[in-house]
Formats: structure tokens, sequence, C-alpha cells
């Protein structure tokens, strides 16, 4: 059967990507960034960690869905995605392939387990999905890995709530152990961490908040699934709610389980960064 090995949360700033793209990775500015995920690519190159499949949960950033079409929880089925132009046309990044088979068993399984999730099969995927892969797997021809996307709306009011994101992973956990293939699965949370884009506070930036919330996923995650939005509004900026997003990667995986990596730093175009490997308690 089909099990899920380790999560991963990262944050998925556009700018990163562009400084991959721009091969800037060296520079004074983002060498230190970089340098705190050089421990999960050679983690994740191992044959031992390395994942036949990715549910990668991120957020669209306007640019597959816009104010015509809002769903909550959207999972990609098609057989693949390309990457979507921002602006600047798209990244020259692989297509990104799913593994079909699996993401329409894990619509099924969270459907019938009272999770209403929107199937899409036509969907461009924009930085939210392509810099993770970038931070993890460098710039290969081919994504080593298949990718199931999962898209939540924190764009529009209202977002889900971390409690109902959290389990929402805990529903894709029982999914992805009911999928009779013997598949080596990870799930990812990213976005966030505190950021604030637009208006008087502009640039906001809370490490201590956004350590604290780094340190309790494997601490204490039901603090994590409890706390409001306007705690996130409040603490970590307008943008800070992406940070819901890692707990449907924290609800994927057993309670006990524990960090191997993690990672904190500031600032990447006005956003903190954040990341954490966290390995999958096997009982
Ligand atoms: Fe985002």
């Amino acid at each position: 059967m089909a099990h899920i090995s380790a999560g991963i949360g990262t944050s998925h700033v556009p700018a990163i990507g562009m400084a991959m793209d721009l091969n800037k990775t060296e520079e004074d500015y983002w060498k230190p960034l970089f340098a705190g995920y050089q421990w999960t690519r050679e983690w994740i190159s191992a044959p031992e960690n390395k994942p036949d499949v990715v549910i990668l949960v991120y957020n669209d950033h306007a640019t597959a869905f816009d104010m015509n079409l809002i769903p909550t929880f959207a999972i990609g089925c098609a057989e693949t995605f390309q990457p979507a132009d921002e602006g600047w046309g798209p990244r020259k990044v692989p297509v990104v392939e799913n593994h079909p088979d699996l993401a329409w068993h894990i619509a099924q399984s969270c459907i019938l387990d009272d999770f209403d999730m929107t199937i899409v099969n036509k969907m461009d995927v924009d930085h939210g999905l392509t810099v993770p892969l970038s931070l993890m797997f460098g710039k290969p021809n081919a994504w080593p890995v298949k990718v199931v996307p999962i898209a939540v709306n924190v764009v529009t009011y209202p977002p889900p709530s971390g409690n109902r994101c959290y389990k929402l992973g805990e529903a894709i956990a029982r999914a992805v152990a009911s999928f009779p293939e013997d598949i080596k699965v990870q799930v990812w949370g990213t976005g966030g961490m505190s950021h604030q884009l637009q208006g008087p506070r502009v640039g906001l930036i809370n490490a201590a908040w956004d350590q604290k919330f780094l340190e309790d996923l494997t601490a204490d995650p039901e603090r994590l699934r409890t706390i409001p939005h306007i705690e996130y509004l409040r603490e970590t900026g307008s943008e800070g709610i992406e940070m819901v997003m890692w707990l449907i990667m924290r609800g994927a995986l057993r309670a006990n389980s524990t960090a191997l990596h993690k990672h904190y730093h500031v600032p990447a175009s006005n956003t903190a960064v954040g990341h954490i490997v966290i390995s999958n308690s096997t009982g």
C-alpha cells in the first residue's frame, strides 16, 4: 500500500524562483536563504528518502482562479500541469506530471469522507507550486517526482480554518493509506511565513511568532490547529494566513512525528522564509 514517509513545510516566495532562474543564488542577499535548503536537497535525493509522489498543498495567486471561481480546496487530477504565465512569461521549469490514479483516489476518498473537494482538470500552476519544487530539486530537466496539486483558497476571504485544514490532512492520510500501490508519498505545505504586501503595515515580519509556529508543528500541533484567522492577521500580516496550508501537511502525519530539519530566514523580498522537514512516525 502507499504510505506517507514525511512532510515538508516551506515558503513559496516568487522572488526565490526568480533568484534561481536568474542565477543569483550565490549573491550575498540570497546565499543564506538557499544555504538552509541544502540539507533538504541532500536528504531528499537519497534513494531511501526520495518520494515517488508529492502531494503539494499551495495556493493559486489569481492565476488559474480569480474572482469568478474560488474553490476552497481544489485537487488537480489531469495528467500534467503547465507552469503559469504570471506576467513575465512562464518560468522555464519542467512540466509538472501528476499521478492521476492517486489524485482521483484522493478525490474520491476525501469526498466520501465528507470533504467536498473541487476536481480540476485544466489548471496552470504558479509560483506557489513551482518554487517549492525548485527549492527541493534545483534545476533538473524533469521533476524527479510526480505531483498531486492541492490548491487552497487563502486569497479571498473566507479561507478555511486551520482546524479544517488539519482535518483535511487527516483525510488525505486515510486516502493514501487505502491506495493499493506500493509508493512513497510526501505531503508538502507551502506559503507564509509572516508577511504583509500592502497597507500601512507593509513589510511586517514577526520572527518570534513564526519560530514558535515552526517549533509547535512538532511540539504542540494541537495549539496550531485552533489559531483563529484574526491572530494570523494581527501577528503575521495580511498574507500570513497562508500558514494554514502547513496544517494540511501536519494533519497528514502521525501525532508523534519528529522534525529532522528547520530553517528560518529574513528577508526574502518583504517576507520571512520558513522551512521544516518532518519525518512521519511509523506508529
Ligand atoms: Fe503565496
